[in-house]
């Protein structure tokens, strides 16, 4: 039997939780990590790659962002496509010099699990939690499993930052939260691409034939998606295929797409889920653990390194002051921004993606948000400050 005792005991090392126990280390609290899968899973899962100001200057602040200073790429603007008519949203002007990187989320996670690895930290990889107990006393304990050996974290807290699937929202009382969701009747299909962009910056698209977004993820490598039906299959969706859809859908006068070798192909359901609680005793949810918003908003690591940010608070006012008031508020405060974050995932979702026949009244309001966003500095902004990340302030 594996003993270990820590002051936060970590479940999942994907973002939230190998930022929650780098920031934790910087304010001189231990914590250790269990992982279920392998380190090669989870530093090739593929997943989005759109980081906000908020989020890329934590990891600057903790020392972890050389890699994605140098390899990252700074975006001032984005572009938006209705029915082959592209205009740009410019951050800087709108937003007061806040802008977005694209970095591919594996690689976060890659520089994060290093870093942790060789400061000598604990990080269990294959180590499936079994049960979390006793929190709702003050010593609670994680029980996993790990080398065909049983193992138990003793710990002051648990943060459950195990993903939508974890035992960590399953082991919350059941009375203790409400679930929300909406499953959208689409899902995206993403290529990976041995090819130079063909834009600068994002591309997100209406067009009669569905959504389409183009994204990026190196000077060699694009990254592109494509609304498809829920049930697609990939065989129907040849290489050919993608690329001739994609051309279509993104397709301006007097721009082209470039094509290339496609070496990764996946599917992504839509949907948006979150619960009104994130916390039962010395228990916290966080990440994905308690809340999905679609991806259209690029929203879903950066929530969780905020909701990250509101458990540090909380747990450096416990250890440094004895004050559990702002851990006691952990849900109260993550939440507004999770609220607002499915807002804004719901209205880039709903405006771009086709849901009802071309030319329908949600295709008149579609073109008609698309329309006010041209001639509005509002509401240019308003799509931008949420599209950035609002400030941590704003959220108090
Ligand atoms: C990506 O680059 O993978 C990406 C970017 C923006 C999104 C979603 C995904 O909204």
């Amino acid at each position: 039997m594996k003993h270990i005792r820590t002051q936060v005991g970590i479940i999942g090392a994907g973002p939230a939780g190998l930022t929650l126990a780098h920031w934790l280390k910087q304010q001189g609290i231990s914590s250790v990590i269990i992982e279920h899968r392998s380190r090669e899973y989870v530093e090739a899962r593929v997943r989005a790659g759109l980081l906000e100001q908020n989020t890329v200057d934590i990891l600057e602040r903790l020392g972890l962002a050389d890699r994605l200073k140098k390899e990252g790429k700074l975006h001032h603007g984005v572009y938006l496509s209705f029915d082959g008519e592209r205009i740009r949203v410019p951050f800087g002007e709108l937003t007061g010099g806040r802008n977005i990187t694209i970095y591919g989320q594996q690689e976060v996670v890659k520089d994060l699990t290093n870093a942790w690895l060789a400061a000598g930290e604990t990080l269990l990889f294959e180590a499936p939690a079994t049960q979390i107990v006793d929190f709702e006393g003050d010593a609670p304990t994680i029980h996993f499993t790990h080398e065909g050996e049983e193992g138990i974290i003793s710990c002051d807290f648990v943060a459950a930052c195990d993903g939508f699937h974890g035992l960590g929202r399953k082991s919350m009382p059941k009375d203790s939260f409400k679930e929300f969701s909406v499953t959208y009747p689409y899902a995206w299909l993403g290529i990976l691409a041995n090819v130079a962009p063909s834009s600068e910056e994002l591309i997100y698209a209406y067009h009669e034939r569905g959504f389409a977004l183009h994204s990026l993820r190196s000077d060699t490598v694009s990254r592109l998606y494509i609304q498809v039906d829920l049930d697609e299959k990939e065989e129907n969706w040849p290489d050919e295929r993608i690329w001739d859809e994609l051309s279509i859908r993104l397709g301006t006068p007097g721009w082209e797409l470039k094509r290339g070798p496609i070496f990764e192909k996946s599917f992504t359901p839509m949907r948006s889920y979150f619960i009104d609680n994130m916390q039962s005793g010395r228990l916290f949810l966080v990440g994905d653990a308690a809340h999905i918003v679609p991806p259209t908003g690029g929203k879903g690591l950066n929530l969780a390194v905020a909701d990250v940010k509101h458990l540090v608070d909380g747990l450096v006012a416990f250890y440094g002051k004895g004050d559990q008031t702002v851990l006691d508020k952990y849900s109260e405060t993550a939440l507004k921004r999770i609220w607002r974050a499915q807002d804004f995932s719901n209205f880039m979702t709903t405006l771009f993606h086709k849901s009802d026949t071309h030319g329908s009244f949600t295709y008149q309001l579609q073109k008609a948000k698309f329309d006010y966003i041209k001639i509005s500095k509002a509401y240019a902004t308003t799509l931008a400050e949420n599209y950035v990340g609002l400030p941590f302030e704003q959220f108090s």
